[in-house]
């Protein structure tokens, strides 16, 4: 039997390390589906003796599927970090984490801040480096992997050639230009946020403009259309004199973290030249991740999660997500219509939730119009999700699948050969099923939602964050 509480074996560490093993399968994954699936997310939750407060805390773990022919192999590795290493070989905190202060002494600690020194710890996603696959997170460095060992063989300074302290970890890929987009950060007497391209090549980052902010607004991701960068600039952020101050007192990012006196903006920046095209505002609010975002006559249209205020930040932490009745925030897939002449946005909820980790057929529809997005959607009482939910929103539909007990994960859409339609393909969801003391990675049929197959993996992994599936139709990325 299973009950409600067992999300949080979903917030427990997992320390095994297994070295490639062919998994179990039930049912059967599709004999056209090649390729490896990288995700990424916590593996540890405490350093040492110190436990950690916040979920984007833990150490990093990538979890590796490598999938041909309808076999499914399997193996994972915790990331070896700079800050891996230190809490193995000191039993503590390296550097200033979201929101555990570092175990080292207050002349440490101001050194830390006057070099602005920032965690190594890449938890939250994965990304294509040139030839390479690299494990990254918001901070200056990728820690790069060897896909077949999964060792961790090298650092990247992602901020090389830019004027930029790091960058954030929800990288575009554009197929057609063999280019990627991102945004570099520097934080000071005021908050630059930086638009850049870099080759497919993994070569040097030209900058495209500089946005320029008084406060210090939080950005965790952005959209691209056709023609434009779409910068969500979130209601919540910094108070960065807090931060430094921290230094002495201990505050981390997350006792920093606030409302600004800001609405939500969206500023439209041409993607070829990084003119400024618009800004377009609307009510107070804070988004982590777009599904997608395209030109329709004179506007831009943006599906994104969002939520109400600052607890999608501060209620993610350990204790809250572990306990019997967390207090969580409430994420809803919404619909931003944003004129380019400037003003107000208008929006429109397309699904209530709570849901989160919103994908689409990124290699067909990214910066087009798409009709579906894929999400994770929690069922109340559960500090985790407990269905697969996909909605359509031309007709305004919900298809979903879950199973009892089972909390699945990001759902990546991997697109079919010769695809039919834009839901042409299956989900891929690494789904945590406590009761059984195990994950099984699920693939369903995309356009049914029907589960074709199923790997049980030998352990319980945690909840993880963010992957992609890397085949030979997928070069790319699959997710946003
Ligand atoms: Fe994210």
């Amino acid at each position: 039997m299973t009950t409600p509480a067992d999300y949080r074996a979903g917030f427990r560490t997992q320390r095994e390390e297994v070295d490639d093993t062919r998994l179990p399968v039930d049912g059967s994954f599709p004999d056209w589906l090649t390729g490896d699936l990288v995700g990424n997310g916590p593996g540890q939750f405490e350093a040492g003796d110190t436990s950690l407060r916040h979920w984007f805390d833990s150490l990093a773990m990538i979890r590796r599927f490598r999938i041909d022919d309808g076999d499914v192999t399997y193996a994972n590795r915790l990331v070896r970090s700079r800050d891996y290493e230190y809490a193995e070989r000191e039993g503590g905190v390296r550097t200033p984490f979201p929101g555990t202060p570092p175990d080292r002494p207050v002349w440490t600690r101001l050194r830390q801040v006057l070099d602005g020194t920032f965690p190594d710890n890449p938890v939250i996603g994965v990304q294509r480096l040139g030839d390479e696959v690299a494990a990254v997170t918001e901070s200056p460095t990728a820690l790069t992997i060897d896909l077949d060992t999964l060792d961790t063989t090298g650092r990247t300074d992602l901020t090389a050639g830019l004027d930029s302290d790091l960058t954030l970890a929800h990288v575009h890929y554009d197929r057609d230009e063999d280019a990627f987009y991102n945004l570099g950060v520097s934080y000071g007497r005021e908050t630059v946020y930086t638009l850049f391209r870099r080759p497919g090549d993994g070569g040097a980052p030209t900058s495209l403009t500089r946005l320029r902010f008084e406060e210090a607004p939080y950005i965790h991701s952005f959209a691209l259309t056709e023609r434009y960068a779409v910068v969500t600039v979130n209601a919540f952020g910094l108070d960065t004199a807090r931060l430094l101050r921290g230094a002495v007192t201990k505050e981390t990012f997350l006792d920093a973290f606030r409302a600004l006196d800001a609405p939500l903006r969206f500023v439209v920046l041409d993607r070829e030249t990084g003119a400024h095209e618009t800004t377009v505002t609307a009510p107070p609010a804070f988004v982590y991740h777009h599904a997608n975002a395209y030109e329709r006559d004179r506007e831009v249209v943006v599906d994104l999660v969002a939520f109400e205020d600052e607890r999608a930040v501060s209620g993610l932490g350990l204790s809250n997500l572990r306990s019997d009745d967390p207090d969580l925030p409430r994420g809803g897939l919404y619909r931003y219509t944003l004129p380019l002449t400037g003003g107000d946005a208008e929006r429109e909820r397309l699904h209530r939730g709570p849901v989160e980790f919103p994908t689409i057929n990124y290699r067909d529809v990214n910066g087009e119009p798409h009709r579906y997005v894929y999400l994770a959607e929690t069922d109340g009482g559960s500090s985790l999700p407990t269905d697969v939910t996909k909605v359509d929103v031309e007709s305004r539909t919900v298809r979903r699948w879950g199973e009892t007990g089972a909390y699945p994960g990001e759902p990546l859409f991997v697109s079919a050969p010769d695809p039919a339609g834009e839901d042409d393909g299956v989900l891929l969801s690494v789904v945590l099923k406590p009761g059984a003391n195990r994950s099984d990675l699920v693939c369903l049929d995309a356009e049914t939602l029907r589960e074709c197959g199923r790997a049980r993996l030998p352990h319980r992994l945690p909840y993880g964050f963010h992957g992609q599936f890397y085949g030979p139709s997928s070069p790319g990325r699959s997710m946003n």
